[in-house]
């Protein structure tokens, strides 16, 4: 039997973490509040009727982490940007969810090259279906996402295939790792905006498109969203330390464990004193031996000192930077309840938990 989402565990959505309620805190916010969920509201419609495959299985495989969940931050921020312009139209709706799309069908495959067992707290797709269903069905999203960008013409389109070529070739990167003569840690940035930034930029920058706002803040719109993507993406390297699972429905440690590097681990070693080359040396061992087919657990202990380490301190503070970046991109965007609420995401981002 195939298990559901809905035996696993209870849907991990934007609401039940809190970020909706920072985003639109204060009396200001509250109309706009009401605004943005009534197009998200269209959003999940639209993702509802677009995801429907005639084919059994594609059906089955194509909506199972759709309705697991997640947070819908990306459809948030482009619903929230068209109240730039003319609010949430029916294109702005249906480009959200093509971009939500592509972020699902990316999960997918995402989970296969990270050897992730669990995502939004059921079982991830390659485990249910093994990796060419689980492969395969990402492949899915992404043509359907194509076919609804399609519906608004060229531009949406190439934006559609830019953005979705730089996330495949920020994976690459990831997975290929830097090259000799590359700085680590900038390297590993460029990865973030990249294999993150990039979505969320997009997402952010479509709502002042598609709902014809002004032009001249589609830039700084998409810049706003890159830098946050990238805030939001550091920490997920955090709670990829610290996940509390029921939180998060992801299991802790998944990518140190499988080798992956993240934030916290670059910055260890570029630390030269002899506790950390100690603990970098140790999480190493782990890996290789964990890659040998050791459990897992191995790490358990390694992976809690490098939660408690100053390098993932220091991971966090850079988190701030780079949202206090997003902030700085928002100068030309007129004051208002939208400044304020982009302004509490990206804050909201680099300070989340889940
Ligand atoms: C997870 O993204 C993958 C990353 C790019 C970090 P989200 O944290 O937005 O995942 P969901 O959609 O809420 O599950
Ligand atoms: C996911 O990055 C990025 C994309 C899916 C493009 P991660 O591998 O760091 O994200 P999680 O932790 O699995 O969600
Ligand atoms: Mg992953
Ligand atoms: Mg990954």
């Amino acid at each position: 039997m195939t298990p559901g989402p809905s035996a696993a565990g209870p849907r991990l959505v934007v609401g039940k973490l809190g970020l909706t309620d920072r985003i639109f805190a204060g009396v200001r916010s509250r109309r706009l509040l009401a605004t943005v969920e009534e197009g998200l509201a269209r959003v999940e419609l639209s993702l509802a009727r677009e995801l429907r495959v005639s084919d059994t299985l594609a059906d089955t495989t194509s909506r199972y982490l759709y309705e697991a969940g997640g947070k819908r931050i990306r459809p948030m921020l482009a619903v929230l940007t068209a109240q730039l312009g003319e609010g949430a139209t029916v294109e702005v709706v249906d480009a959200a969810a093509a971009l939500e799309m592509t972020h699902l069908g990316s999960l997918y495959h995402d989970d296969v090259m990270d050897g992730a067992d669990v995502r939004r707290g059921v079982p991830s797709a390659q485990t249910v279906w093994g990796n060419n269903i689980a492969i395969l069905t990402g492949d899915l999203l992404f043509s359907r996402a194509s076919q609804i960008m399609a519906r608004f013409g060229e531009r949406a389109i190439r934006l559609q295939a830019d953005t979705f070529e730089r996330l495949v070739l920020g994976q690459m990167h990831e997975t290929v790792g830097p090259q000799p003569g590359d700085d680590p840690v900038a390297f590993y940035l460029q990865v973030l905006s990249d294999k993150t930034g990039s979505l969320i930029a997009t997402a952010a920058m479509a709502g002042v498109i598609f709902s014809h706002g002004p032009s001249e803040l589609e830039e700084p719109i998409r810049t706003f969203g890159e830098k946050a993507g990238v805030a939001f993406q550091l920490l997920d390297d955090v709670i990829d330390l610290s996940a509390n699972p029921d939180e998060t429905g992801k299991v802790p440690g998944t990518d140190l464990r499988a080798g992956v590097p993240t934030m916290p681990y670059l910055l260890l070693g570029e630390r030269t004193d002899a506790a950390s080359r100690a603990l970098r040396g140790s999480i190493d061992e782990g890996v290789a031996r964990i890659a040998d087919g050791a459990d897992a657990s191995l790490l358990d202990a390694p992976l809690a000192r490098l939660r408690d380490h100053d390098a993932t301190r220091d991971t966090l503070r850079l988190a701030h930077e780079w949202s206090q970046h997003a902030i700085d991109a928002l100068a030309p965007v007129p004051d208002g309840p939208v400044r304020e609420a982009l302004t509490r995401f990206a804050q909201a981002v680099a300070d989340r938990s889940s």
